[in-house]
């Protein structure tokens, strides 16, 4: 009897490429699952967010200042704890982490990879019912494995993702990875609890209708941001236009609409603060080599942002990402800052 099923799990993906390697050792397909498995758990706390009393401040303030939401403090623990438990990483960074920690037990001293995450971007989404996300960095270690891993581990240019994903708990739930190789998405089946490959071989337009900025900080931008903002608004039949803005506060969800359909996102530094808000090692890094994997671009408006060589944890960046063509468009107003 021939079974005709044409569904892949990610399960199923990610062994079937690692057979495509006979010197794997399984780990990266390992690490991949134990994300998902923290994922689906998080998953069932954000759809019943509004119905148990996990909504609101947890009353205390993150390393950077911000509110924490309960809802980030459980994801951060689910994602930490199967990582820690997991055969393939020897530590993490997370946004709600003042520091890195480094797992020291047998098992994770020899495992090859470190991990960054943002266990919930867009938290401040949660209360309103919009689509929220989770953000991860993978590295492989460049310390010796069979030691505890070090800071140098984490603070690798992001050129050197062996892989790099983000979940969105939206209207479905995704779960989008790349490696060098590619950018698979894969959709929550609710039936059988598992991410079926739903967006094979994931590849960005190269150009778009979309641009996704926070217009309140318009004059607050530099001179030539704002000039670049205007030429969008200014878009007609005549040079590509006219553009849409969308921008919903979760980049999570503006990426995704993105890299799916076209477009260009921009969170750009400010008068207060030069380097913007959003976080190099696990917001930016992660987002910059998946979207490059599919054939955009990523910047901080004058370095690809893949070759930035971070020197903190929570170091932050002004950051600009989406399809190619708008990119190129985009440096020749930024060049001039
Ligand atoms: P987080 O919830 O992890 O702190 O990140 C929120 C980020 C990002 O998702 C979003 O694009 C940006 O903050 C929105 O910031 P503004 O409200 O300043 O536009
Ligand atoms: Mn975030
Ligand atoms: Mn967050």
């Amino acid at each position: 009897m021939t079974i005709n099923r044409k569904i892949l799990t990610l399960d199923e993906f990610t062994i079937q490429q690692m057979r495509q390697f006979p010197s794997a050792t399984g780990e990266l397909s390992s690490l991949l699952r134990d994300i998902g498995l923290a994922a689906k758990r998080v998953n069932v706390e954000v759809n019943k967010a509004g119905l148990v009393d996990i909504l609101g401040d947890a009353g205390t303030v993150n390393i950077q200042g911000e509110d924490v939401k309960k809802l980030d403090i459980y994801a951060n623990n689910q994602f930490m704890g199967v990582l820690q438990h997991g055969i393939s990483c020897a530590g993490i960074g997370s946004e709600e982490l003042d520091d890195f920690v480094v797992f020291d037990d047998e098992i994770s001293n020899n495992s090859k990879y470190v991990v960054q995450f943002d266990p919930l971007d867009g938290s401040g989404n949660i209360d309103v019912n919009i689509s929220i996300g989770t953000i991860f960095s993978v590295y492989r270690r460049i310390s010796e494995v069979g030691q505890p891993c070090v800071k140098e581990d984490f603070l690798q240019p992001g050129s050197r993702q062996v892989a790099a994903g983000y979940i969105i708990y939206g209207s479905s739930t995704m779960y989008v990875y790349a490696t060098k190789r590619g950018v698979n998405g894969f959709t929550l089946d609710p039936a059988i609890g598992e991410f079926c490959l739903s967006h094979p071989d994931i590849k960005c337009p190269p150009s778009g209708k979309v641009y996704s900025v926070n217009h309140g900080n318009f004059f607050q931008y530099t001179i030539n941001t704002r000039e670049y903002i205007n030429v969008c608004q200014k878009k007609d039949k005549t040079n590509g236009g006219p553009y849409t803005q969308r921008y919903i506060g979760s980049m999570v969800a503006d990426v995704h609409r993105n890299l799916m359909k076209g477009g260009i996102f921009l969170y750009p530094g400010t008068l207060d603060k030069p380097n913007g808000k959003l976080r190099l090692l696990y917001e930016c890094n992660p987002f910059a080599f998946i979207v490059e994997i599919a054939g955009g671009r990523a910047t901080d408006g004058k370095r690809r942002i893949l070759e930035i060589e971070p020197t903190e944890l929570h170091q932050r960046t002004p950051f600009f990402v989406g399809s190619k063509d708008m990119m190129d468009e985009l440096d020749t107003y930024l060049q001039k800052d």
